[in-house]
């Protein structure tokens, strides 16, 4: 839930785990933060107030992530299909796509332009999350905190993926669901964001 913060540059205002079966969902809102919106909206560069997502996994390394983006004047529906799988020890490969909604009213070329922007936009947001598989090493009993979240759960879920089909229990396919107060983070955050802002202003 934090990543989407230090990440995804938003406050997230919902955030919900699901994992059941095959399938591990990922539900957040979002609100954009001040501090990296453009200092200036315009057309060309619009503020993104808000988002709100359906990221899901089905089986290992195939994942479908619902996201609209809430604008000042509109909403835009997108969604980035991904894929990826490792060929060895240390490599994966993967693979991905953006479609974005054509809005009623714009022209095809606008609509080009903006799937064209709007897929930039997600691209540059999706390779921050690739910068950390890249870098990130597994740790089979790691000390967390409540607030990292059902980790084990996670993994109880994804070792169906490890066995031969005789071998999944019910305890890694059993429906779980795990949603998170995020208000008391988001006041640290919200603080944050704040003292940016007015370090920003105190610059002019
Ligand atoms: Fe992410």
């Amino acid at each position: 839930m934090a990543h989407f913060f230090y990440i995804h540059y938003s406050f997230p205002t919902y955030f919900k785990n699901v994992f059941e079966g095959q399938s591990a969902y990922q539900y957040m809102n979002g609100d954009g933060r001040e501090d990296v919106r453009p200092a200036k909206p315009s057309k060309e560069n619009p503020a993104v107030l808000g988002t709100t997502s359906v990221a899901a996994y089905h089986g290992p390394s195939f994942m479908i992530d619902e996201v609209t983006y809430h604008y000042e004047d509109m909403d835009v529906d997108t969604i980035l299909i991904n894929c990826h799988y490792p060929i060895d020890e240390n490599n994966f490969v993967l693979m991905y796509g953006v479609i974005v909604e054509q809005k009623d009213g714009v022209t095809k070329e606008e609509a080009e332009e903006m799937a064209v922007k709007t897929g930039k936009f997600i691209k540059y947001g999706f390779e921050q999350d690739v910068a950390i598989w890249n870098n990130k090493a597994p740790i089979d009993n790691p000390l967390l905190c409540e607030e990292d979240g059902p980790v084990y759960q996670l993994r109880r879920w994804y070792q169906q993926f490890y066995v031969d089909v005789e071998e999944v229990t019910d305890e890694m396919t059993d429906r779980f669901e795990f949603e998170i107060d995020t208000t008391r983070p988001n006041e640290a955050w919200r603080a944050e964001v704040a003292e940016n802002l007015a370090a920003r202003a105190a610059k002019r």
